[in-house]
């Protein structure tokens, strides 16, 4: 999780997100189908966490997951920053992988703790992989 996004406070996260998104989708060759970009400025923390979060699980759909397609949708307003990265791949056993030696899920869910919110990881081997984050604005 070493990538940060060189954005000014309330700086343009949909574009980041967007220009991330496209050169990642370019460059592995896996679909990506944008459900919603935020559309209402989040503050730096906010953009910080959603935009290391989604080069993390990017990264795993790319690594592990053998997905043809991942959508993504991430959304801002008043109640605060909802985002979701879901693909179509192999999926994993998560309560046999929380114990495992990978840092990423951690840290994903570290940044958004970090960020006051919470993040979900569901999976179902054979039916695909969802990463749900939430932070409530304050
Ligand atoms: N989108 C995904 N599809 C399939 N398996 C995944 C996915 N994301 C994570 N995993 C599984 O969870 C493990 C732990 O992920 P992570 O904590 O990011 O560590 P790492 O990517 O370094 O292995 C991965 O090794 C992989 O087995
Ligand atoms: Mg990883």
């Amino acid at each position: 999780m070493a990538e940060e996004l060189r954005i000014r406070p309330n700086g343009d996260l949909a574009a980041a997100l967007q220009g991330y998104l496209a050169e990642w989708s370019e460059r592995c060759g896996i679909a990506v189908e944008i459900w919603a970009l935020p559309a209402a400025p989040v503050s730096r923390r906010v953009a910080q966490a959603a935009y290391a979060t989604l080069v993390e699980a990017l990264s795993n759909v790319e690594r592990h997951s053998r997905a043809r397609q991942v959508s993504v949708a991430v959304t801002a307003g008043k109640a605060g920053l909802r985002m979701t990265v879901s693909d179509d791949g192999a999926g994993f056993a998560v309560d046999e992988v929380a114990s495992g030696p990978g840092r990423g899920l951690a840290a994903m869910r570290a940044r958004f703790a970090e960020a006051g919110g919470t993040l979900t990881i569901n999976s179902v081997p054979g039916g695909g992989t969802t990463v749900t984050g939430v932070i409530r604005s304050r």
